[in-house]
Protein backbone atom coordinates (compact mmCIF):
# COMPACT_ATOMS: atom_id res chain seq x y z
CA UNK A 1 0.00 0.00 0.00
CA UNK A 2 2.68 2.85 1.36
CA UNK A 3 4.18 2.38 -2.27
CA UNK A 4 1.02 4.17 -3.52
CA UNK A 5 1.73 7.43 -1.60
CA UNK A 6 2.65 10.15 -3.95
CA UNK A 7 5.00 12.58 -2.57
CA UNK A 8 3.88 15.66 -1.05
CA UNK A 9 4.04 19.37 -1.92
CA UNK A 10 6.80 20.96 0.61
CA UNK A 11 5.30 23.43 3.05
CA UNK A 12 7.84 26.64 2.50
CA UNK A 13 7.62 27.84 6.07
CA UNK A 14 8.16 24.24 7.37
CA UNK A 15 11.50 24.14 4.65
CA UNK A 16 12.70 27.18 5.65
CA UNK A 17 13.25 26.34 9.24
CA UNK A 18 14.84 23.14 8.72
CA UNK A 19 17.07 24.62 6.00
CA UNK A 20 17.90 27.27 9.02
CA UNK A 21 18.24 24.75 11.44
CA UNK A 22 20.85 22.98 9.22
CA UNK A 23 22.86 26.07 8.62
CA UNK A 24 26.21 25.98 10.33
CA UNK A 25 27.21 29.82 9.96
CA UNK A 26 27.83 31.97 13.20
CA UNK A 27 25.56 35.46 11.86
CA UNK A 28 22.51 33.96 10.27
CA UNK A 29 19.48 35.66 10.52
CA UNK A 30 15.74 33.53 10.99
CA UNK A 31 13.10 35.74 9.45
CA UNK A 32 10.98 32.78 8.86
CA UNK A 33 8.63 30.85 10.58
CA UNK A 34 6.38 32.98 12.47
CA UNK A 35 7.37 32.71 15.92
CA UNK A 36 8.16 35.65 18.42
CA UNK A 37 11.72 35.51 20.11
CA UNK A 38 13.45 38.10 21.93
CA UNK A 39 16.26 40.07 21.46
CA UNK A 40 18.35 37.40 22.55
CA UNK A 41 17.15 35.02 19.62
CA UNK A 42 15.19 33.54 22.34
CA UNK A 43 11.03 32.21 22.50
CA UNK A 44 10.27 32.97 25.72
CA UNK A 45 7.93 30.85 28.33
CA UNK A 46 5.85 34.24 29.31
CA UNK A 47 6.13 34.66 32.89
CA UNK A 48 2.06 34.07 33.32
CA UNK A 49 2.45 31.19 31.43
CA UNK A 50 5.33 29.88 34.19
CA UNK A 51 3.09 31.10 36.72
CA UNK A 52 0.09 29.50 35.58
CA UNK A 53 1.83 26.01 35.07
CA UNK A 54 3.27 26.06 38.34
CA UNK A 55 0.03 26.43 39.99
CA UNK A 56 -1.55 23.52 37.60
CA UNK A 57 0.92 21.54 38.71
CA UNK A 58 0.34 21.85 42.37
CA UNK A 59 -3.47 21.37 42.07
CA UNK A 60 -4.11 19.44 39.47
CA UNK A 61 -5.43 16.34 40.36
CA UNK A 62 -6.58 14.76 37.37
CA UNK A 63 -5.65 13.99 33.67
CA UNK A 64 -9.22 12.23 32.94
CA UNK A 65 -11.15 13.89 30.04
CA UNK A 66 -12.31 17.19 30.32
CA UNK A 67 -14.97 17.13 27.38
CA UNK A 68 -15.49 16.95 23.62
CA UNK A 69 -15.73 20.39 23.28
CA UNK A 70 -13.05 21.11 25.56
CA UNK A 71 -13.77 23.18 28.95
CA UNK A 72 -16.67 25.58 29.04
CA UNK A 73 -14.32 28.13 30.96
CA UNK A 74 -12.12 28.21 28.29
CA UNK A 75 -14.56 29.13 26.21
CA UNK A 76 -16.04 31.99 28.17
CA UNK A 77 -12.35 33.24 28.77
CA UNK A 78 -11.68 33.38 25.24
CA UNK A 79 -14.55 34.60 23.75
CA UNK A 80 -14.71 37.51 26.32
CA UNK A 81 -10.83 38.39 24.96
CA UNK A 82 -12.01 37.69 21.12
CA UNK A 83 -15.83 39.48 21.28
CA UNK A 84 -15.88 41.34 24.61
CA UNK A 85 -19.43 41.70 24.68
CA UNK A 86 -19.97 42.42 21.15
CA UNK A 87 -22.20 39.74 21.20
CA UNK A 88 -24.29 37.92 23.75
CA UNK A 89 -22.47 34.78 24.88
CA UNK A 90 -25.63 32.51 24.16
CA UNK A 91 -25.56 33.76 20.56
CA UNK A 92 -22.11 31.58 20.35
CA UNK A 93 -21.03 27.97 19.48
CA UNK A 94 -17.66 27.11 20.49
CA UNK A 95 -15.00 24.23 20.38
CA UNK A 96 -11.03 24.06 21.62
CA UNK A 97 -8.82 23.59 19.16
CA UNK A 98 -5.50 21.96 18.36
CA UNK A 99 -3.78 25.76 17.93
CA UNK A 100 -5.29 27.96 15.20
CA UNK A 101 -4.81 25.47 12.82
CA UNK A 102 -6.95 23.15 13.89
CA UNK A 103 -9.94 25.71 13.97
CA UNK A 104 -9.43 26.81 10.52
CA UNK A 105 -9.59 22.80 9.67
CA UNK A 106 -12.85 22.73 11.66
CA UNK A 107 -14.10 25.71 10.30
CA UNK A 108 -13.99 24.63 6.82
CA UNK A 109 -14.81 20.90 7.52
CA UNK A 110 -18.01 22.36 9.18
CA UNK A 111 -18.36 24.58 5.90
CA UNK A 112 -18.46 21.52 3.55
CA UNK A 113 -20.91 19.85 6.01
CA UNK A 114 -23.41 22.85 6.12
CA UNK A 115 -23.35 23.65 2.50
CA UNK A 116 -21.14 21.86 -0.17
CA UNK A 117 -21.69 24.42 -3.05
CA UNK A 118 -19.98 26.90 -0.36
CA UNK A 119 -16.29 28.30 -2.43
CA UNK A 120 -14.20 29.84 0.16
CA UNK A 121 -12.78 33.53 -0.85
CA UNK A 122 -9.59 33.58 -0.22
CA UNK A 123 -7.02 36.51 -0.26
CA UNK A 124 -4.15 36.87 -2.48
CA UNK A 125 -1.52 36.45 -0.69
CA UNK A 126 -2.62 34.87 2.49
CA UNK A 127 -1.18 31.57 5.16
CA UNK A 128 -0.56 29.03 2.75
CA UNK A 129 -1.82 26.45 4.94
CA UNK A 130 -5.16 27.55 4.77
CA UNK A 131 -4.96 27.13 0.72
CA UNK A 132 -3.00 23.42 1.08
CA UNK A 133 -6.30 22.78 3.67
CA UNK A 134 -8.85 24.22 1.50
CA UNK A 135 -7.60 21.81 -1.67
CA UNK A 136 -7.29 18.79 0.44
CA UNK A 137 -10.85 18.94 1.51
CA UNK A 138 -11.94 19.51 -2.20
CA UNK A 139 -13.76 22.74 -1.12
CA UNK A 140 -13.92 25.39 -4.27
CA UNK A 141 -11.40 28.22 -3.97
CA UNK A 142 -11.63 31.29 -5.42
CA UNK A 143 -8.80 34.12 -4.67
CA UNK A 144 -9.41 38.27 -4.19
CA UNK A 145 -7.14 40.59 -4.58
CA UNK A 146 -5.71 42.03 -1.46
CA UNK A 147 -2.27 43.39 -1.38
CA UNK A 148 -0.66 45.98 -3.58
CA UNK A 149 2.40 45.11 -5.31
CA UNK A 150 3.35 48.69 -5.91
CA UNK A 151 2.25 50.23 -3.00
CA UNK A 152 2.70 47.55 -0.46
CA UNK A 153 -0.69 48.34 1.09
CA UNK A 154 -3.95 46.77 0.38
CA UNK A 155 -5.76 46.94 -2.85
CA UNK A 156 -8.95 47.75 -1.55
CA UNK A 157 -10.58 48.64 -5.16
CA UNK A 158 -9.59 45.46 -6.58
CA UNK A 159 -10.67 43.66 -3.18
CA UNK A 160 -13.64 44.95 -3.42
CA UNK A 161 -14.05 44.26 -7.17
CA UNK A 162 -13.54 40.41 -6.68
CA UNK A 163 -15.98 40.31 -3.82
CA UNK A 164 -18.71 41.27 -6.12
CA UNK A 165 -18.21 38.05 -7.96
CA UNK A 166 -19.77 36.46 -4.37
CA UNK A 167 -22.88 34.31 -4.34
CA UNK A 168 -25.19 33.43 -1.55
CA UNK A 169 -23.81 30.93 0.81
CA UNK A 170 -20.09 31.63 0.06
CA UNK A 171 -17.45 31.98 2.38
CA UNK A 172 -15.25 34.92 2.76
CA UNK A 173 -11.64 34.28 4.32
CA UNK A 174 -10.64 37.52 6.31
CA UNK A 175 -7.66 37.66 8.44
CA UNK A 176 -8.76 39.91 11.74
CA UNK A 177 -5.41 41.26 12.11
CA UNK A 178 -1.94 41.66 11.08
CA UNK A 179 -2.59 40.23 7.94
CA UNK A 180 -0.11 36.78 7.19
CA UNK A 181 1.92 37.55 4.94
CA UNK A 182 1.95 40.50 4.17
CA UNK A 183 1.36 43.14 7.40
CA UNK A 184 -0.95 45.12 5.31
CA UNK A 185 -4.23 45.59 7.07
CA UNK A 186 -7.93 47.29 6.69
CA UNK A 187 -9.09 49.93 8.43
CA UNK A 188 -12.48 49.86 10.40
CA UNK A 189 -13.81 52.10 7.48
CA UNK A 190 -13.12 49.54 4.89
CA UNK A 191 -13.77 46.58 7.06
CA UNK A 192 -17.50 47.78 7.39
CA UNK A 193 -17.47 47.98 3.49
CA UNK A 194 -16.71 44.53 3.15
CA UNK A 195 -19.04 43.47 5.47
CA UNK A 196 -21.61 45.45 4.24
CA UNK A 197 -20.93 43.69 0.59
CA UNK A 198 -20.91 40.13 2.33
CA UNK A 199 -24.39 40.80 3.87
CA UNK A 200 -25.63 42.30 0.52
CA UNK A 201 -24.39 39.29 -1.73
CA UNK A 202 -25.34 36.77 1.45
CA UNK A 203 -22.44 35.13 2.39
CA UNK A 204 -20.44 34.41 5.43
CA UNK A 205 -16.98 35.87 6.81
CA UNK A 206 -14.82 33.68 8.50
CA UNK A 207 -11.60 35.23 9.97
CA UNK A 208 -8.56 33.84 11.26
CA UNK A 209 -7.28 35.77 14.27
CA UNK A 210 -3.71 34.67 15.17
CA UNK A 211 -2.25 37.21 15.96
CA UNK A 212 -4.19 39.78 18.31
CA UNK A 213 -2.40 41.53 20.92
CA UNK A 214 0.70 41.82 18.08
CA UNK A 215 -0.53 44.67 16.04
CA UNK A 216 -2.10 47.58 17.69
CA UNK A 217 -3.05 46.29 20.78
CA UNK A 218 -5.31 43.66 22.31
CA UNK A 219 -8.72 45.52 22.11
CA UNK A 220 -7.74 47.42 18.97
CA UNK A 221 -6.45 44.08 17.02
CA UNK A 222 -10.03 42.66 18.12
CA UNK A 223 -11.87 45.56 16.80
CA UNK A 224 -12.73 44.28 13.13
CA UNK A 225 -13.88 41.12 14.51
CA UNK A 226 -16.00 42.26 16.77
CA UNK A 227 -18.09 44.78 13.97
CA UNK A 228 -18.12 41.39 11.60
CA UNK A 229 -19.77 39.69 14.44
CA UNK A 230 -21.89 42.16 15.79
CA UNK A 231 -23.10 43.01 11.72
CA UNK A 232 -23.10 39.79 10.29
CA UNK A 233 -25.70 37.04 11.01
CA UNK A 234 -23.04 34.23 10.65
CA UNK A 235 -19.48 34.45 11.27
CA UNK A 236 -16.79 31.90 12.08
CA UNK A 237 -13.66 32.70 13.97
CA UNK A 238 -10.80 30.60 14.20
CA UNK A 239 -8.59 31.99 17.61
CA UNK A 240 -5.29 31.11 18.14
CA UNK A 241 -3.14 31.35 21.09
CA UNK A 242 -0.11 30.05 20.50
CA UNK A 243 1.25 33.35 19.42
CA UNK A 244 -0.12 35.61 22.09
CA UNK A 245 0.50 33.39 24.99
CA UNK A 246 3.84 31.71 23.38
CA UNK A 247 2.09 28.69 23.53
CA UNK A 248 3.11 27.40 20.15
CA UNK A 249 3.75 23.92 21.06
CA UNK A 250 0.84 23.24 23.35
CA UNK A 251 -1.11 23.39 20.73
CA UNK A 252 -4.03 25.53 22.02
CA UNK A 253 -6.63 27.40 19.69
CA UNK A 254 -10.82 28.06 19.49
CA UNK A 255 -13.54 28.01 16.80
CA UNK A 256 -16.48 29.88 17.68
CA UNK A 257 -19.55 30.42 15.53
CA UNK A 258 -21.84 33.36 16.37
CA UNK A 259 -25.68 33.76 15.38
CA UNK A 260 -27.47 36.46 15.22
CA UNK A 261 -30.34 33.84 15.42
CA UNK A 262 -29.60 32.22 18.45
CA UNK A 263 -32.01 29.46 17.72
CA UNK A 264 -29.26 27.82 15.77
CA UNK A 265 -26.47 28.00 18.71
CA UNK A 266 -27.25 24.67 19.70
CA UNK A 267 -26.74 22.72 16.31
CA UNK A 268 -23.77 24.62 15.49
CA UNK A 269 -21.99 23.44 18.87
CA UNK A 270 -23.16 19.69 18.04
CA UNK A 271 -21.90 19.71 14.78
CA UNK A 272 -18.81 21.48 16.74
CA UNK A 273 -18.44 18.77 18.81
CA UNK A 274 -19.21 16.13 16.03
CA UNK A 275 -16.44 17.23 14.20
CA UNK A 276 -14.01 16.80 17.55
CA UNK A 277 -15.07 13.71 17.89
CA UNK A 278 -14.23 12.51 14.33
CA UNK A 279 -11.28 14.76 13.94
CA UNK A 280 -8.87 13.92 17.34
CA UNK A 281 -11.93 13.14 19.95
CA UNK A 282 -10.76 15.66 22.68
CA UNK A 283 -8.91 18.35 22.05
CA UNK A 284 -5.59 19.15 24.05
CA UNK A 285 -6.33 20.98 27.45
CA UNK A 286 -2.95 21.78 28.71
CA UNK A 287 -2.63 25.04 27.15
CA UNK A 288 -6.55 26.02 27.39
CA UNK A 289 -6.32 25.55 30.76
CA UNK A 290 -3.11 27.73 31.07
CA UNK A 291 -4.44 30.42 28.99
CA UNK A 292 -8.26 30.02 31.25
CA UNK A 293 -6.12 30.55 34.47
CA UNK A 294 -4.50 33.42 32.79
CA UNK A 295 -7.49 35.34 31.21
CA UNK A 296 -9.53 35.11 34.88
CA UNK A 297 -7.00 35.80 37.30
CA UNK A 298 -6.54 39.36 37.77
CA UNK A 299 -3.13 39.50 38.57
CA UNK A 300 -2.31 36.73 36.18
CA UNK A 301 -3.89 38.61 33.25
CA UNK A 302 -2.15 41.62 34.44
CA UNK A 303 0.89 39.98 34.20
CA UNK A 304 0.47 38.69 30.73
CA UNK A 305 -0.83 42.09 29.32
CA UNK A 306 2.13 43.76 30.36
CA UNK A 307 4.49 41.41 28.66
CA UNK A 308 2.38 40.86 25.73
CA UNK A 309 2.02 44.73 25.42
CA UNK A 310 5.94 44.70 25.77
CA UNK A 311 6.11 42.33 22.93
CA UNK A 312 3.90 44.14 20.75
CA UNK A 313 5.87 47.50 21.49
CA UNK A 314 9.54 46.04 20.74
CA UNK A 315 8.19 44.47 17.14
CA UNK A 316 6.88 47.96 16.76
CA UNK A 317 10.61 49.52 17.36
CA UNK A 318 12.54 47.24 15.48
CA UNK A 319 9.86 48.37 12.37
CA UNK A 320 10.79 51.55 13.12
CA UNK A 321 14.24 51.13 13.29
CA UNK A 322 14.33 48.70 10.12
CA UNK A 323 12.21 51.17 8.29
CA UNK A 324 14.81 53.81 9.55
CA UNK A 325 18.21 52.05 8.47
CA UNK A 326 16.52 50.99 4.88
CA UNK A 327 15.77 54.75 4.62
CA UNK A 328 19.59 55.75 5.32
CA UNK A 329 21.09 53.49 3.43
CA UNK A 330 18.59 53.65 0.24
CA UNK A 331 18.12 57.63 0.66
CA UNK A 332 14.74 56.21 -0.90
CA UNK A 333 10.97 55.95 0.95
CA UNK A 334 10.39 53.15 -0.91
CA UNK A 335 10.78 50.85 2.29
CA UNK A 336 8.94 52.95 4.48
CA UNK A 337 5.62 50.43 4.72
CA UNK A 338 7.73 48.46 7.06
CA UNK A 339 7.04 50.79 9.93
CA UNK A 340 3.32 51.38 8.82
CA UNK A 341 2.87 47.67 8.53
CA UNK A 342 1.45 45.73 11.61
CA UNK A 343 1.84 42.34 13.31
CA UNK A 344 5.29 39.53 13.10
CA UNK A 345 5.36 40.27 9.02
CA UNK A 346 5.79 42.61 6.64
CA UNK A 347 6.18 41.31 2.81
CA UNK A 348 9.44 42.99 1.52
CA UNK A 349 8.16 43.21 -2.07
CA UNK A 350 11.94 41.61 -3.30
CA UNK A 351 12.18 39.21 -6.16
CA UNK A 352 12.96 35.66 -5.33
CA UNK A 353 16.98 35.91 -6.62
CA UNK A 354 17.16 38.47 -4.24
CA UNK A 355 15.61 36.32 -1.51
CA UNK A 356 17.88 33.21 -2.33
CA UNK A 357 20.95 35.86 -2.51
CA UNK A 358 20.21 36.95 1.01
CA UNK A 359 19.68 33.36 2.60
CA UNK A 360 22.93 31.90 0.62
CA UNK A 361 25.72 35.07 0.74
CA UNK A 362 24.63 36.69 3.90
CA UNK A 363 22.43 33.18 6.13
CA UNK A 364 19.51 36.00 5.99
CA UNK A 365 16.59 33.80 6.24
CA UNK A 366 12.65 34.92 4.76
CA UNK A 367 10.12 32.91 3.18
CA UNK A 368 10.02 33.08 -1.10
CA UNK A 369 7.97 35.78 -1.30
CA UNK A 370 9.93 38.17 1.14
CA UNK A 371 8.03 37.77 4.02
CA UNK A 372 9.85 38.77 6.99
CA UNK A 373 9.02 38.59 10.72
CA UNK A 374 10.24 41.34 12.55
CA UNK A 375 10.33 39.15 15.92
CA UNK A 376 13.53 37.59 14.24
CA UNK A 377 15.52 40.75 14.39
CA UNK A 378 16.80 42.89 17.24
CA UNK A 379 19.00 46.29 17.29
CA UNK A 380 21.65 44.70 16.05
CA UNK A 381 20.45 42.50 13.33
CA UNK A 382 18.76 45.40 11.64
CA UNK A 383 21.52 47.05 10.44
CA UNK A 384 23.21 44.29 8.77
CA UNK A 385 19.80 43.00 7.40
CA UNK A 386 19.15 46.72 5.84
CA UNK A 387 22.78 47.07 4.45
CA UNK A 388 22.43 43.27 3.00
CA UNK A 389 19.14 44.59 1.10
CA UNK A 390 20.60 47.80 0.29
CA UNK A 391 23.69 46.03 -1.16
CA UNK A 392 21.27 43.78 -3.79
CA UNK A 393 20.79 47.07 -5.35
CA UNK A 394 16.83 46.80 -4.95
C1 LIG B 1 3.75 31.18 10.02
O1 LIG B 1 3.00 31.64 9.17
O2 LIG B 1 4.99 31.20 9.94
C2 LIG B 1 3.15 30.59 11.27
O3 LIG B 1 1.78 30.70 11.25
C3 LIG B 1 3.63 29.21 11.54
C4 LIG B 1 3.09 28.19 10.61
O4 LIG B 1 2.55 27.20 11.10
O5 LIG B 1 3.22 28.33 9.38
Amino acid sequence: MFENLKTQPVDKIMQLMQMHREDPREGKIDLGVGVYKNAKGVTPVMKAVKEAERQLLETQETKAYVGLLGDPAYHDAMIDLVLKGAVARDQVAAAATPGGTGACRQAFELIRMANPNARIFTSNPTWPNHLSIIDYLGIERVTYRYFDEETRAVDFDGMMADLDGLKAGDVVLLHGCCHNPTGANLNLTEWQQVIDKLNAKGALPMIDLAYQGFGDGLNEDAAATRLVAASCPETLIAASCSKNFGVYRERTGILMGVSADKGKVAVTQENLSFLNRQNYSFPPDHGARVVTMILTDPALRKMWEDELEETRLGMLKLREQLAGELQKLSGSDQFGFVAQHRGMFSRLGLPADVVEKLRVENGIYMVGDSRINVAGLNAETVPALAKAIVDTGV
